[in-house]
C-alpha cells in the first residue's frame, strides 16, 4: 500500500463518519510541533554600518520541555564536553546584544552598532530541563555595508548622468534614500538613483547620499560639469580711446570648464586673427573681439571699438600759446633795439638819418663785422611795413 493511498483513505474516513479520536490526533499533530526547530526570518540581513539589527527567530521542541537556557553564538564547532560560546557574555557583543525573544518560542535578539567585523553567521542555542539541546544550524547570515557613491568619471553638460547610492549587500528594510549636493538636501530624490538629464553646469557640486533614518552617509563625490565657453567679453584696462602712439590692453573673459587657454583676436571684417592669447594690446583704431576656445567647443565675444586719436587740442593750444608768445617777445625786442638806434642816430645827426639806413643796407654781410647782426639787419631792410614806422615815429615824438 502507497503513501497516496493512505491519505486517500484518511480523507474518505474524515468525510464519512469523522471519529473524533482521529479528529483529535490531527489537531494535535498540526497545531504544536514536537519537532526540535528554529527558525530565522529572514535567514540573511544586510545592514548598514552602525546600525541596529534584529534578528527575527521563532523555536520548537517536543511538549513536556521546559526551557532552561536560551543564547546566541556565532560558532557551530565545539568540542563534545564544552558548550558553545555564549554571545552575551563576549566582550565584543555584551553591551551591544539585547535578547528580546521569551523562554518559550521567541527567539529574537537585537546587535547594535553593527561593525564591518560583526559580519559572520550567528546561530541560537537552547537547552531544556530535560538535558534536550538544540542548535539552529542553519543560521541567520549578517553582511554589513557602507554607501559608495558611483558617478561618471567625465561629465559633460547636455549628458544624461546617472549617480548611483550603492551598497555592498541589498539592503534588507527597504531604505528610503536621501540625497545631497553641496550639503543642501533635495528634497524630491528618494531612490538609489539619482539621474540628472540632461546635466546643467548648476548640478556641479559635492553629492553625498544617505539612507532615511541612519547617521551614515556615503563619502562625498565631486561633480565636475565640463562645458564650452560662454559669456565671453573683452573688457578693457583703461579707456578705449587712446593717443597715437599708446596703446589699449584688451583682456578676453570667459566662463568655461575646464578653463580656456586658447584665444584668438580678430578685427571686426577681417578674416584672419590679429593675435592670440587671453590679452592682446590694440595700437590702431578698429573693432576687436576675442574668441575663447575650450576642448569642448569656442565661443566669441561682441566687438569693442578703440578709437585711436591724434595729439589732443590741449596740446595744440599750449603749442599755439608758446609760439605766440615767442614771436610776441621777438618782435618786442626788435622794436626796443631800433628804437635805441635811432635815439643814438639823431643825437649824433638828426639829417644822415635816411643815408645810414641806406648804407647799412649796402652793406656787404659777409664782412665780419656784421655777421652776427644778420637777422637784423635784413628786417630793417623789408621796406613797407619798416620804412612806414621809422617815418612816423620822429613826427609824433616832435608833435608835443
Ligand atoms: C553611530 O550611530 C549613533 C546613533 O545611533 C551616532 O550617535 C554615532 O555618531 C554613529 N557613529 C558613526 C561613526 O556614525
Ligand atoms: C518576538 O518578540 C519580538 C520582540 O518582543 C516581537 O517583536 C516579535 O513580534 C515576536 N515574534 C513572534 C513570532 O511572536
Ligand atoms: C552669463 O552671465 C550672467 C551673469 O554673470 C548669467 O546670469 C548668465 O546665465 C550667463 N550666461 C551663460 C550662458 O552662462
Ligand atoms: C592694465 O594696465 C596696467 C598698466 O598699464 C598694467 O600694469 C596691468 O597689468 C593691466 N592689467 C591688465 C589686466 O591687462
Ligand atoms: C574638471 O575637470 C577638468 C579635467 O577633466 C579640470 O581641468 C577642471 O579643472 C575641473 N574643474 C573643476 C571645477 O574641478
Ligand atoms: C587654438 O585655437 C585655434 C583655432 O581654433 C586652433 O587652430 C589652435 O590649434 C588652438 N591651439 C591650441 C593649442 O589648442
Ligand atoms: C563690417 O561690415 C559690416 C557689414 O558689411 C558693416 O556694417 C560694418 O560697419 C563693418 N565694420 C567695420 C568696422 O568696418
Amino acid at each position: 500500500m502507497g503513501v497516496g493511498e493512505m491519505g486517500v483513505a484518511m480523507v474518505m474516513s474524515i468525510r464519512m463518519t469523522p471519529p473524533l479520536p482521529l479528529i483529535f490526533l490531527l489537531i494535535v499533530h498540526g497545531g504544536s510541533s514536537t519537532e526540535w526547530n528554529v527558525k530565522y526570518s529572514p535567514s540573511h540581513i544586510c545592514a548598514l554600518k552602525n546600525s541596529s539589527v534584529t534578528m527575527s527567530c521563532t523555536y520548537t521542541y517536543p511538549a513536556g520541555h521546559q526551557i532552561k537556557n536560551v543564547f546566541w553564538t556565532k560558532t557551530t564547532d565545539k568540542r563534545d564536553d564544552e558548550e558553545f560560546p555564549d554571545l552575551s557574555v563576549d566582550p565584543e557583543y555584551s553591551q551591544r546584544l539585547q535578547y528580546l525573544g521569551d523562554n518559550q518560542q521567541n527567539c529574537t535578539v537585537r546587535l547594535s552598532h553593527v561593525t564591518k567585523e560583526d559580519e559572520r553567521m550567528y546561530y541560537f542555542r537552547f537547552i531544556t530541563d530535560k538535558n534536550g539541546k538544540w542548535i539552529g544550524k542553519i543560521g541567520v547570515r549578517l553582511s554589513v555595508t557602507d554607501l559608495q557613491l558611483e558617478s561618471p568619471e567625465r561629465v559633460t553638460e547636455g549628458d544624461s548622468v546617472r549617480l548611483t547610492c550603492r551598497s555592498s549587500c541589498k539592503l534588507t528594510d527597504t531604505p528610503t534614500f536621501i540625497w545631497y549636493r553641496n550639503s543642501q538636501r533635495l528634497t524630491e530624490k528618494t531612490i538609489e538613483k539619482l539621474i540628472l538629464d540632461p546635466v546643467r553646469r548648476e548640478d556641479a557640486g559635492r553629492y553625498r547620499c544617505a539612507v532615511h533614518g541612519h547617521t551614515l552617509t556615503s563619502p562625498d563625490i565631486n561633480l565636475n560639469v565640463t562645458y564650452p565657453p560662454r559669456n565671453v567679453s573683452v573688457s578693457i584696462n583703461g579707456s578705449a580711446e587712446i593717443v597715437s602712439g599708446d596703446s589699449v590692453g584688451l583682456m578676453c573673459i570667459s566662463d568655461s570648464n575646464p578653463p580656456a587657454l586658447n584665444f584668438s583676436w580678430f578685427e571686426e571684417n577681417q578674416s584672419s586673427a590679429v593675435g592670440s592669447g587671453q590679452s592682446f594690446s590694440a595700437v590702431q583704431s578698429g573693432r576687436f573681439y576675442c574668441e575663447a576656445h575650450n576642448p569642448h567647443g569656442a565661443q566669441r565675444s561682441d566687438a569693442v571699438t578703440v578709437t585711436v586719436k591724434g595729439p589732443p587740442v590741449l596740446f595744440y593750444i599750449s603749442i599755439g600759446v608758446v609760439c605766440g608768445a615767442a614771436v610776441f617777445i621777438t618782435k618786442g625786442i626788435i622794436w626796443g633795439i631800433r628804437r635805441m638806434k635811432e635815439r643814438k642816430a639823431k643825437q649824433q645827426n638828426p639829417s644822415r638819418h635816411q643815408d645810414d639806413k641806406r648804407k647799412a643796407c649796402d652793406v656787404d654781410l659777409n664782412q665780419p663785422v656784421y655777421e652776427n647782426a644778420t637777422a637784423f639787419q635784413i628786417n630793417k631792410c623789408e621796406p613797407e611795413l619798416d620804412s612806414s614806422v621809422y617815418e612816423n615815429l620822429p613826427k609824433n615824438k616832435r608833435k608835443p
